[in-house]
């Protein structure tokens, strides 16, 4: 495969910090038209103004709280029937602590942006993509995705549900000329940490913890190239392959502790 024609326009959600951040601008850089889309829209504004000079194509700012029904339903109208997108479907948060203590609202929001709204916007994006057979979809999940993760339990499951939809999803269109492609990143230097309440944790995994930058690059490599999983460094690689091999009850078992609050 190449990279997909600049003539597709991106639209980036969670562009506000982090990772999408990282791909609005590299994909600013390659020339596409833009639309960004959080819900802080200062942030958004503001980026847009130094993304424009970049290249002669139009950047938008779609402020869309994707845990609102509201706030998806103004994402997909955007992406229904104009034609192939290159979505990049990076909005998400993690949450941590006992599964039966968590706040249940903040649990719930979590489900309805890194699964529910994921899946709409794919779904509203994908038909103008197969129609046109270009363009196509690049899911965020994460190395999370592999394996069942005690004291993450709602996060994890959401990205199990990213991968699986996406591998499926990207075998049905096979032949097509549109990629669908699950990102799986393992810890990564954005403002994730200290959202979920994990930044202490990734900061004791030195090496590991990768930069936004770096991850973008392999992710958009991996895109042009058609993979439909990529997941960015070696040990985030061995990782995520080791537990196909490991038992289940031991997976688990290993991980409560990493992942038990101190
Ligand atoms: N960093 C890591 O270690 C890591 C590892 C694996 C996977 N990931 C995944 O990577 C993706 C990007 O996260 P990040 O690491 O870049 O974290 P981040 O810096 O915290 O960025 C998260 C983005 O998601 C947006 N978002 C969150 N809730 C939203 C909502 N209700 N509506 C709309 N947008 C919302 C945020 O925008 P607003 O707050 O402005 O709405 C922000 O732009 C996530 O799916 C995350 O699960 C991260």
């Amino acid at each position: 495969m190449h990279p997909v024609p600049i003539s597709v326009p991106a639209l980036v959600t969670g562009a506000s910090s982090g990772l999408g951040e990282g791909f609005a601008r590299r994909l600013a850089g390659r020339g596409h038209e833009l639309v960004l889309v959080a819900r802080r829209t200062d942030r958004l504004e503001r980026l847009a103004e130094e993304l424009r000079p970049l290249s002669d194509k139009p950047v938008e700012v779609l402020g869309a709280d994707l845990e609102t029904s509201a706030g998806r339903n103004r994402v997909i109208a955007r992406l229904t029937g104009t034609g192939p997108w290159l979505l990049v479907n990076n909005a998400g948060f993690g949450t941590r602590g006992h599964f039966a203590e968590q706040d249940p609202k903040r649990e719930a929001g979590e489900v309805l942006v890194n699964a529910l709204a994921l899946q709409q916007l794919m779904r509203a994006a994908l038909p103008g993509c197969v129609e046109t057979r270009e363009g196509g979809v690049l899911n965020v999940a994460s190395t999370a995705a592999f394996q069942p993760i005690p004291h993450m339990a709602t996060y994890a499951a959401t990205k199990a549900f990213v991968l699986h939809l996406t591998e499926a999803v990207a075998t049905e269109l096979r032949g097509t000329g549109v990629r669908v492609m699950a990102l799986c990143p393992g810890p990564t230097r954005t403002e994730f940490g200290d959202v979920a309440g994990v930044e202490g944790d990734f900061e004791r995994m030195g090496p590991l913890f990768m930069s936004a930058g770096s991850v973008v690059s392999t992710a958009l490599k991996a895109f042009d190239r058609g993979d439909v999983i990529c997941v960015p460094g070696m040990v985030n690689l061995a990782g995520a392959t080791s537990v196909r091999v490991v038992p289940r009850f031991a997976v688990r078992r290993i991980l409560e502790p990493v992942f038990r609050k101190r």
